[in-house]
């Protein structure tokens, strides 16, 4: 697949929607929490698609791998610098790191199964993919005020049995629920906080939105807007305030040799 102009090597072009992502998709602790006991006692540790290198564990040696140059540049100067490759072709010899993970990425990458095996061929150990099941298991208000944008979301994310599957079969799907205050601004986690996405600085860091139409996006504002403001959101769906946490379809799947 060609790249954008960017550097970027999947479905969404980060020169155009990455200004400002590191912003808003912050590493929630709680959600850390879980990858890092998924990757164990692992002592050196490849993240792909790593984006600003959310969600990369502070006291393990982390090699990254991004491919776009947009998403590099926003790497805090904490973190070692990503390299320029892609899931595809990772460029390490077999067996390199004790453990690997890719967090929100899987669904944008052009040949997923080549990506899956090329991490599970640099990695002895856990190959950590958190990612989001395209059918969620409850409904919930973003589905009835955008619509194209959950089924763009289920288009692009794969088949949770699909990345079992691609990562050799051995792997364990554990179910992360998402916070009510969640740090990391993937449009779930605004399920009780539905005035955060009327923010298009919110939106263009959750790359689906740039997949619909300006008019969806128009009608999108308009009807939650009117609805927040005259309260018939909070008539109908106001119990999503109150939830401390929500099961939106987050998945840590975590493939063993
Ligand atoms: C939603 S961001 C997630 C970034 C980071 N992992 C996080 O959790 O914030 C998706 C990332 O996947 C990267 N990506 C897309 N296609 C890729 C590919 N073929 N190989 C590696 N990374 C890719 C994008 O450039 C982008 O940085």
């Amino acid at each position: 697949m060609t790249r954008h102009s960017d550097g970027s090597a999947g479905d969404a072009d980060y020169g155009r929607i990455g200004a400002g992502y590191s912003r808003i998709r912050r590493p929630d602790p709680r959600i850390a929490a879980r990858i890092l006991a998924a990757l164990g006692d692992a002592k050196t540790v490849l993240n792909v698609g790593a984006g600003a290198g959310s969600y990369e564990p502070a006291d393990r040696d982390v090699t990254a791998i991004e491919p776009s140059e947009s998403m590099r540049a926003q790497r805090p100067s904490t973190r070692a610098p990503a390299i320029d490759a892609t899931a595809q072709d990772i460029p390490f010899p077999d067996d390199s790191f004790d453990a690997s993970m890719a967090t929100v990425t899987v669904h944008q990458w052009p040949d997923r199964a080549k990506g899956l095996a090329e991490m599970r061929r640099v990695t002895r150990g856990p190959v950590v993919i958190m990612t989001f099941d395209p059918q969620p298991p409850q409904h919930w208000w973003l589905m009835d005020y955008a619509p194209e944008v959950l089924e763009v979301e289920s288009r692009r994310m794969p088949p949770i049995r699909s990345v079992v599957s691609e990562l050799g079969g051995n792997a364990e799907v554990i179910p992360v629920p998402v916070p009510a205050d969640c740090i990391d601004g993937f449009a779930q986690a605004f399920f009780g906080r539905p005035e955060r996405l009327l923010d298009p600085e919110v939106r263009r860091a959750t790359s689906a939105w740039s997949f619909v139409s300006e008019s969806v996006v128009e009608r999108f504002e308009a009807e939650l807007g009117s609805d927040l403001a005259s309260g018939a959101w909070d008539a109908k769906y106001g119990t999503f305030r109150t939830l401390p946490e929500f099961d939106a379809g987050l998945r840590l799947v975590v493939g063993r040799p």
